[in-house]
């Protein structure tokens, strides 16, 4: 566990007071001005047994800038493909059916031994690979999941197979279908406000141990992966996060959820009745298709146009729109009522499905391995389900 300390350099004669706390509630909604951001922030770490590496060394290592950008991006999926026709042997449905109403033809699942952090630990490695980051220089991983192999937390499995020697900081954010912009929002985050150069972002999740493989309501719809970008402190020209908005609602919570099973075990009066208490499970993906359907093509807009805003661009500034992958038509709505032609919509959904976290993550790295999505490019992103939850940012591809 690293304990941070921070020494500034303020450029800006107006801006000489404490500067964490305004700049992280500033962060919440909208990048800060560039000239109002300190030009450097030098920041000294005592990690918890990392005793061969000495202060000095570590305070070389970790001069940040004030801007953060994409610099690695990696995706992993199971091997084992599920179509539409193989689902309408085990449900009343059709691949015509999913493909029409979801535009979704197949979707990965992971099997007997595999574990989701097996799929995060490879798109991780593959992420550090293309930026050329060592495992060492890691200062933080946030692993954006909703189904962790470990309820206490998976981060620090993936911190420790990818061999990270300085023990950096490594947890879990939950947050479904919208965790990985709220993961890269942090990233961008921890890194501006000091004493992060190098954080990973991964967005893995393995929806099909939840799903109840005989409701065709859902089980047509998810798929596993995993997905990672690294985050890396740079000067403010590089910037490659502009702006964003985030947004949860309780209230819908009923519309999406995959609670803990209540205990059947009450009196009249609600009072438990046996103690000591059954150990909890899960239920199923619960949903309520048309609710969720219609929340998205709602919002997401909105929030789009929002974190267009904060970051001082419009519409026509956007390179390419990148959404979670949930179905095709929300895709399209978003992108018509966005005036985004539809070749600049990256979707990958008929091959996946929807991935929950790794959705977004999986799709970049797709496009820009191809070459679809090619350095200084703009990207809008959003991200939104369980919770309520949803958000986007806008976003430079390195
Ligand atoms: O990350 C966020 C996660 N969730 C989402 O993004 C979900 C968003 N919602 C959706 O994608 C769509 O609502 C669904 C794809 C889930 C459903 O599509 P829909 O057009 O809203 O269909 P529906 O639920 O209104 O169902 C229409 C009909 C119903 O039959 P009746 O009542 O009209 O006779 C369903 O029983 O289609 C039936 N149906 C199916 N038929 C064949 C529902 N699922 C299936 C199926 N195969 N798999």
């Amino acid at each position: 566990m690293a304990n941070a300390s921070w020494v500034f350099t303020p450029t800006v004669p107006h801006f000489n007071k404490p500067m964490i706390s305004p700049l992280i509630s500033t962060f919440r909604s909208r990048v800060y001005p560039h000239d109002r951001i300190l030009k450097r922030v030098l920041c000294s770490s005592a990690v918890h047994g990392a005793d061969k590496v000495s202060v000095s060394e570590l305070k070389a290592s970790r001069v940040v800038g004030k801007g953060c950008k994409l610099v690695g991006c990696g995706s992993a999926v199971p091997k084992l493909e599920v179509s539409n026709d193989d689902l309408s042997k085990i449900v009343d449905t059709s691949d015509e059916w999913i493909s029409v109403r979801t535009g979704i033809r197949n979707r990965r699942v992971i099997t007997g031994k595999d574990k989701m952090t097996g799929l995060a630990v490879e798109a991780a490695q593959k992420a550090l690979e293309m930026a050329e980051v060592d495992a060492d220089d890691v200062d933080l991983l946030l692993l954006c999941t909703s189904t962790p192999d470990d309820l206490f937390g998976s981060a620090p499995q993936i911190q420790a197979a990818l061999g990270c020697k300085g023990n950096p900081l490594a947890f879990d954010i939950t947050a479904a279908c919208s965790g990985f912009v709220l993961g890269l929002v942090s990233a961008s985050c921890y890194i501006r406000g000091g004493g992060f150069k190098n954080v990973l972002v991964v967005g893995a999740d393995a929806l099909s141990r939840y799903v109840d493989w005989t409701d065709r309501g859902t089980c047509i719809l998810f798929g596993d992966a995993a997905g990672a970008v690294l985050v890396q402190a740079c000067e403010s020209e590089d910037d490659g996060v502009f702006g964003f908005d985030l947004h949860s609602d309780g209230e819908g919570y009923r519309h999406l959820h995959t609670g803990i099973k209540a205990n059947e075990e009450f009196g009249t009066n609600g009072s438990v009745v046996d103690f000591p208490p059954k150990r909890s499970s899960y239920s199923s993906i619960q949903m309520n298709g048309k609710e969720v359907f219609r929340f998205a093509c709602r919002v997401v807009p909105q929030s789009i146009e929002i974190a267009l805003e904060n970051a001082g661009l419009t519409r026509s500034s956007i390179d390419w729109l990148l959404l979670h992958q949930a179905n095709q038509r929300i895709l399209d709505a978003v992108a018509t009522r966005l005036e985004i032609p539809a070749d600049r919509v990256i979707s990958n959904l008929a091959n996946y499905g929807n991935t929950s976290a790794a959705s977004i993550p999986l799709a970049l790295d797709e496009a820009v391995r191809s070459g679809k999505v090619k350095p200084g490019q703009t990207i809008a992103t959003s991200g939104f389900g369980a919770g309520l939850t949803w958000g986007s940012a806008i976003i430079r591809w390195n």
